[in-house]
């Protein structure tokens, strides 16, 4: 292992000669917006991640505005970003902000920890950024850096290995300036270390670098798991008059929960043959099909979804019988937070 401040020294003065990456947060003094902003980005590029960013901190300024918005309100200004349960989180915690701590951030990582929503990476940046604390933060990015440079092949998907980087991490880390090191890190991995094709002719630890001297920059880091995903089959019904439509709010522990959709029949299988029985026991009543959209298709980390929207012939929406149901006018819709797939069903279908 080549000494700490090589590392942290090659960091920092990379981060002020060459990282021109200019972004709202950086610099940015109040925990709750480096909260936000953290939230926002965790498994979302800052491209994607920007317009929200700045949308949540124009709409909700500070954590009591977050604390009293209407769930529902959250959840629409979220709609597009997926992993909701960050949006839940997030509200949820500003409500026990605001309402047990007086409206004030805690100020120490073993603190912020606690706080639902907040895993060690949150925290971590908010505790070195604002409070100038000692806590490395560990993420893909900064794993990534860390197997290449330091050569670890111990895959970084198990109890053994994140022990390992984290314990890494936490030993290189600037002693004066944590803060900006972290930043610095995270910025590193997301412009030269990148996945693929990092850019190791402008890389400063290249000499010193094990992936690069040994050419084994694409094989670092190591995964131990592969991802399978499962294959979910959704069955949307078009439920509509003239003037409103039907819709229903998931609530269950799964994906999508706070969000809105059309009254669904999930099925472990693709429904080949009698989709217009399985329609009519799901609404129960007799209906007869009018027609099907396209395959709709999206992938999430451990699920592929496959949804079809099916038109009902006659445009009836007395005695439907759905749990949760609601009817709404359509010109309403553009209030409510939709998947990706249900929203772009109904933009094509020019009813958003
Ligand atoms: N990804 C997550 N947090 C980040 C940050 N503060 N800067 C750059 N990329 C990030």
């Amino acid at each position: 292992m080549k000494d700490k401040t090589w590392f942290s020294s090659t960091l920092l003065d990379w981060n002020r000669q060459s990282n021109d990456r200019q972004m709202p947060w950086k610099g940015e003094k109040d925990p709750y917006l480096v909260w936000l902003s953290e939230i926002i980005l965790q498994q979302t590029r800052v491209e994607q991640g920007l317009p929200y960013f700045l949308r949540f901190k124009e709409k909700y300024p500070t954590v009591k505005h977050l604390a009293k918005a209407p769930e529902d309100d959250v959840m629409r200004l979220w709609q597009g970003l997926g992993y909701y349960s960050r949006a839940r989180n997030l509200h949820h915690t500003a409500k026990h902000i605001a309402s047990e701590l007086k409206g004030i951030f805690p100020a120490t990582y073993h603190d912020i920890v606690k706080l639902k929503g907040i895993g060690p990476y949150t925290a971590a940046a908010i505790a070195s950024f604002i409070f100038g604390e000692k806590q490395a933060v560990v993420d893909g990015n900064v794993i990534r850096v860390l197997a290449r440079i330091y050569g670890i092949d111990l895959p970084f998907d198990t109890t053994e290995g994140k022990k390992a980087f984290s314990e890494l991490a936490q030993k290189l880390i600037s002693d004066t300036h944590p803060g900006e090191y972290n930043q610095a890190i995270m910025d590193f991995g997301a412009t030269v270390c990148v996945p693929a094709n990092p850019k190791c002719d402008i890389c400063p630890f290249a000499d010193k670098c094990v992936a690069y001297q040994e050419n084994r920059q694409e094989e670092l880091p190591v995964r131990a798991k592969r991802i399978t995903k499962k294959e979910r089959f959704f069955y949307y019904v078009v439920l509509k008059d003239n003037k409103e439509i039907i819709i229903t709010k998931r609530s269950a522990n799964d994906i999508w929960k706070g969000l809105y959709e059309l009254p669904m029949l999930e099925s472990p299988k693709a429904i080949r043959k009698n989709i217009g029985e399985a329609v009519s026991t799901f609404l129960g009543k007799k209906v007869k099909i009018e027609s099907y959209s396209k395959p709709y298709t999206q992938q999430l980390t451990h699920q592929t979804i496959q949804s079809v929207f099916i038109f009902i012939d006659g445009e009836d929406l007395q005695n439907v019988h759905i749990e949760g149901a609601q009817k709404v006018p359509l010109k309403k819709l553009p209030t409510f937070a939709f998947p990706k797939v249900v929203h772009l069903f109904l933009v094509e279908n020019s009813l958003l």
